[in-house]
């Protein structure tokens, strides 16, 4: 038994995520934080929701509400959405909480002693009629190359220059509209990266395991242009981590807080000890994860997110971690993932394009979703959703090929024997054939989650419930029953121990199902089938179940035309 770490990247609070956040980290982290616990292993899997930032300021401004009940209320809407999608997080905590602030108070602290902190003069906008600095998209002007009057301080929507606040024709105040904008002096403090970049670049060289993916992104950062840049980490803002020394005032720096990128990754901490405090545990029980003088130097970290997240990961947060000269866990293995695109373009919550977890949940189950998003996983390359794929991949493996095996067993079980285990003669051949298959099989889907291959495994594990279907088939039980009852039984029972049998194996990509199958057969638990013939031999004759009602309903085509207008966006 091993110990895994797991963390899921971090969603923003500002509203509802689509589809592509969860393809990208939280279903994937899931999958896999389900695998390894029914291996046996002990899983720590962390997410939170990212809350500080501009973006969360905005949001809170259009809900026309103070940011931190605006904040509250969408970390409880994301926490209902990540259950309904079956997320088994361990701890689901938010980056403002007390415990995230005094951490990233520490690290600024640390960083500062070990010479790792500069600081910066900036010139930048300042509104007195605000009574406060502007970041560049709070500042609006009529775009200096299209004439476009509500350009924002950082890129003109019409046209897509990159700008400057100090571009802008009449520049004004996004938040009030005032024009007597002024130019001012503000220290700011920078992360030394590029003292660190050796260190950095040393230690990804270490990953020869990691996909190629996370670490071209990484040595991209590090080796184009000028190499790896020291890195802002403060911000004028109200909402956020007040700038601070650990417990000490940092002079100079009233009124700041800091960036969200820095005090975000330190959450993935911060959830662990509020996963312990939620527990009433002592700071020993979180510090067994993360710090390898306190218990996690035999800890596995492994960290899931999309691919605009992997410098942050590879370099910012390592860099907070090695400059904090304490020890600290470092990551393990960075699993990063290409994007979804919706319908042949982008998923845009702007435009309301595509389809949002809320509207996903309400229209289907969410072992539909897991299944089609993790069989089809931006693994190797960006990939598509399409009404016509998810209802072609849906009905062909989850109705026809897997809910279609448990209704035919169980229900001609019902009809012939009564719903409990027939006896029947023993196994013959052919369940020999397919038990060796299957142990082959099995072996090749643990390898594949081993190696965090969620689309390899997603498709061992459709291969296992084809094969299931196929013998099935051959055997035909509903043939045999006239001349030969005890054959038919016997196959009958071979079959009811495989539905158990894929209960187990497909728990982590559909729980659902798992627990509908567990339930049918009144099991509370199953232990991984380290035995593919002892796992087809658990139910014994007289063994009772419940025949359960449709598992997975087909997608009709009018239920696809009506989904494909309802989401196609303004
Ligand atoms: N909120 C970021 C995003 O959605 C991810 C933050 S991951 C963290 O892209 F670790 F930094 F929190
Ligand atoms: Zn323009």
């Amino acid at each position: 038994m091993s110990r895994y770490l797991i963390t899921s990247a971090l969603p923003y609070i500002n509203g509802i995520k689509h589809l592509g956040n969860l393809v990208g980290s939280q279903l994937p982290s899931d999958v896999t934080a389900r695998y390894l616990r029914a291996r046996g292993h002990e899983v720590m899997y962390i997410c939170a929701t990212d809350e500080h930032g501009t973006p969360a300021e905005i949001a809170a401004a259009k809900a026309g509400k103070p940011v931190a009940e605006y904040c509250a209320e969408m970390w409880a809407v994301q926490k209902d959405l990540a259950e309904g999608f079956g997320l088994s997080f361990d701890h689901f905590g938010r980056s403002s909480s007390e415990r995230n602030r005094r951490l990233t108070q520490h690290f600024a602290k640390q960083l500062a002693e070990a010479g790792l902190i500069r600081e910066v003069e900036e010139k930048m906008i300042y509104s007195p009629t605000d009574g406060r600095f502007l970041p560049d998209r709070y500042v609006e002007g009529t775009c200096p190359n299209c004439g476009y009057d509500s350009a924002r301080g950082d890129q003109c929507e019409n046209c897509t220059k990159q700008l400057d606040p100090t571009d802008l024709i009449e520049p004004r105040s996004a938040i009030s509209g005032a024009t007597d904008l002024e130019v001012r002096e503000t220290k700011h403090l920078f992360l030394r990266q590029s003292a660190m970049a050796k260190q950095l670049e040393a230690w990804i060289d270490t990953k020869a395991d990691w996909p190629i993916l996370t670490t071209s992104i990484a040595k991209k950062w590090l080796r184009d242009g000028d190499g790896l840049q020291d890195r802002g980490i403060t911000r004028d803002l109200d909402w956020g981590i007040p700038v601070q020394k650990g417990d000490a005032p940092w002079p100079g720096m009233e009124g700041k807080v800091f960036y969200v990128w820095f005090d975000a990754p330190i959450e993935y901490i911060g959830a662990t000890a509020e996963w312990a405090d939620a527990h009433e545990l002592d700071d020993a029980a979180w510090q067994r994860w993360w710090r390898t003088d306190l218990g996690a130097e035999d800890v596995t970290y492994l960290q899931f997110m999309g691919k605009d997240n992997v410098p942050f990961h590879t370099l910012s947060f390592p860099a907070t971690i090695l400059g904090s000269g304490e020890p600290w866990k470092l990551v393990d293995y960075i699993k990063s993932f290409n994007y979804l695109n919706y319908q042949g373009g982008q998923f845009s919550t702007s435009k309301g394009r595509g389809v949002f977890q809320d509207q996903a949940l309400a229209i289907l189950p969410a072992d539909y979703w897991r299944w089609w998003l993790m069989s089809n996983v931006p693994e190797t390359s960006d990939s598509e959703f399409t009404w016509e794929m998810f209802q072609a991949g849906v009905n062909k493996d989850l109705a026809d090929v897997l809910g279609n095996f448990v209704s035919r067993v169980t229900k001609f079980c019902r009809s012939k024997f009564g719903e409990a285990v027939p006896e029947g003669g023993a196994y013959g051949p052919a369940e020999e054939a397919l038990i060796a298959e299957l142990t082959t099989r099995v072996a090749a889907y643990q390898a594949h989650m081993d190696a965090y291959e969620l689309r390899k495994s997603a498709a061992e594990l459709r291969a296992i419930w084809v094969a299931g279907n196929e013998y099935l088939q051959a055997a035909a039980p509903w043939a045999a029953f006239k001349q030969d009852p005890d054959a038919a039984a016997a196959t009958v029972r071979f079959a009811l121990n495989l539905i158990t049998l894929y209960a187990v194996l497909s728990e982590p990509f559909i729980p659902d199902f798992s627990a509908r199958v567990r339930a049918a057969f009144g099991i509370d638990s199953q232990p991984w089938p380290e035995d593919i013939g002892a796992a087809l031999a658990i139910l014994e004759p007289g063994h009772a179940f419940t025949t359960p009602d449709v598992l997975f309903a087909k997608i009709t085509d009018e239920q696809r035309e009506g989904w494909e207008q309802q989401f196609a966006g303004a």
